[in-house]
């Protein structure tokens, strides 16, 4: 059974969805969490982001089931809401062992080349400019324990296999790919583990909209890529949450630099 009684994890985008899911799975093994989110509607989406109530709903499942959380609300394209969060977390807790970058948003453009400067620009703030900023707020707290820790990503199967239409998500999740790999091999020596999952389509309100749904319905070649192999309609937010909770254990202890593909084979195809 994985164990993180008296460690203290950070997750964002933790107000619903894959990011609670997690939150949930890591306060279950034990581990204090402070759950970040914007927690308000990030501009220029054809779909909600997730609020308040969802965020304090994170907080009350946790502790519903016996677990301990805070929910700060954040920012990732802001440096400085992420310090408060890793603030909040050292002052609260009394440290910090585990980051997992999850913030993300999605749009979908009738093609990549004919994005908006804004889509393209909102994309690389929150999911590749967002998790660096998630990083250098929460290395300097995980250092200073001297115990290690870990680091994940949340990518995505379209950084490992082109869809078509949403490149400008393809870039950044794959932005993601260069900095883990840089910041695996920096941090090793100090025990710090960088790791990433790539889930495939998997049932949150991202994916499970009006605006998704007609994309996945209408755009080009991208129906038939999204069918899983595996006899199952698509993976649900716990499926994520279990390989990211092993990744943060003792048991990935020298697992690093590595990307994990939760997809039921999609990608093989
Ligand atoms: N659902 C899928 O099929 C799927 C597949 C592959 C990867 N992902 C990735 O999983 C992660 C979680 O997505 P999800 O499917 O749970 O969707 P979701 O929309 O339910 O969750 C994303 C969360 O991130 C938050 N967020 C958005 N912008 C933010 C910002 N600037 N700062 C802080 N928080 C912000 C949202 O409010 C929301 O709570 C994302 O990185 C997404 O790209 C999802």
């Amino acid at each position: 059974m994985i164990d993180l009684t008296g460690q203290v994890a950070l997750v964002t985008g933790a107000a619903r969805g894959i990011g609670r899911a997690v939150a949930h799975k890591l306060a279950e093994a034990g581990a204090a969490v402070v759950v970040s989110d914007v927690a308000r509607q990030v501009e220029g989406l054809t779909y909600g982001t997730a609020t308040d109530d969802d965020l304090a709903g994170t907080v009350a499942a946790i502790e519903a089931a016996g677990g301990r959380a805070l929910a700060v609300p954040a920012d990732v394209r802001s440096h400085t809401d992420l310090e408060a969060a890793v603030r909040a977390a050292v002052d609260t807790y009394g440290r910090l062992d585990h980051v997992v970058a999850n913030a993300g948003v999605a749009s979908w453009p009738q093609s990549t080349w004919q994005a908006t400067p804004e889509q393209w620009q909102t994309m690389i703030d929150v999911v590749l400019t967002g998790t660096w900023n998630t990083v250098r707020a929460a290395v300097p707290a995980i250092l200073a324990g001297g115990r290690g820790g870990s680091i994940v990503f949340v990518g995505s199967t379209a950084a490992v296999k082109p869809l078509p239409t949403i490149g400008h998500y393809a870039a950044a999740k794959n932005g993601l790919v260069g900095l883990l790999k840089s910041l695996a091999l920096e941090l090793a020596g100090d025990s710090i583990r960088v790791t990433m999952v790539h889930p495939g389509g998997t049932g949150t309100q991202m994916t499970q909209n009006p605006a998704a749904e007609h994309w996945q319905a209408t755009a080009p070649g991208v129906a038939g890529t999204l069918a899983l192999p595996m006899p199952i309609h698509r993976m649900e937010p716990v499926d994520v949450a279990h390989a990211v909770r092993w990744l943060c254990s003792d048991e990935a202890r020298y697992i690093t630099g590595t990307e994990i593909v939760l997809d039921a084979g999609a990608t093989l195809r």
